[in-house]
């Protein structure tokens, strides 16, 4: 389980973003967040399956950064978190400190597209970008065997392309979960 003051940053955090939508905001001006119901999700399945090399492209303003950094600390491993834009990531930075997370998360800032082929031996992925990239970057992805990819916005952007791709691998087994803005966890035997 995520403690408290985690499950709080990721409320306050969660709070801004739907303020934001309901005043309107234009699109650049509003954060993009992971729902908390998908937070305490990711980080139950990463820490129970003892996920170990974690990896996030998508970071933005870190509600799955504390989900899956607080996995982390649970296996005694650690979270790339990729995001190219560096205003999110410095806020992002700033509160997995203050939450004493940060001996567990390397914040790589840029194009997931270049940080990809850097990294190998994947045990849990998340995939939570410009939903145009998924596939690609799920192809790109080096990952551990029996390692695990979850895609958030699945039912809220009727990802069925993304869905259907990752169905077609040989040797994977996937689902969707109607939880926050759907997931799609797909993992490879
Ligand atoms: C939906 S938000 C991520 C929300 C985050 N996972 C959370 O829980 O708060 C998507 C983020 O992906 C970032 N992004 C989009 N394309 C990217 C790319 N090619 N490489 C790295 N980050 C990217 C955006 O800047 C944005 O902050």
């Amino acid at each position: 389980m995520m403690t408290e003051p985690q499950c709080r940053e990721i409320d306050r955090l969660w709070a801004r973003k739907t303020a934001q939508d309901n005043a309107q905001l234009p699109e650049s001006e509003r954060h993009r967040n992971l729902a908390p119901a998908s937070a305490e999700f990711i980080h139950a399945l990463a820490a129970g399956l003892g996920a170990k090399n974690l990896l996030e492209i998508g970071g933005s303003s870190g509600i799955s950064t504390i989900a899956l950094a607080s996995a982390a600390q649970q296996t005694g491993g650690g979270l790339v978190s990729i995001e190219i834009e560096p205003v999110r990531q410095a806020e992002s930075k700033e509160t997995i400190a203050r939450l004493g997370l940060a001996a567990f998360v390397d914040f790589r800032l840029g194009d997931a597209a270049e940080v990809l082929p850097t990294l190998t031996g994947l045990d849990f992925v998340l995939i939570d970008c410009e939903k145009r990239d998924y596939i690609r970057f799920f192809d790109m992805l080096r990952l551990a065997s029996e390692g695990t990819v979850v895609a958030d916005n699945i039912l809220s952007h009727h990802l069925a392309g993304y869905v259907a791709h990752v169905r077609s691998q040989s040797g994977v087994e996937s689902i969707t979960l109607p939880v926050g803005q759907g997931l799609e966890i797909t993992r490879h035997r």
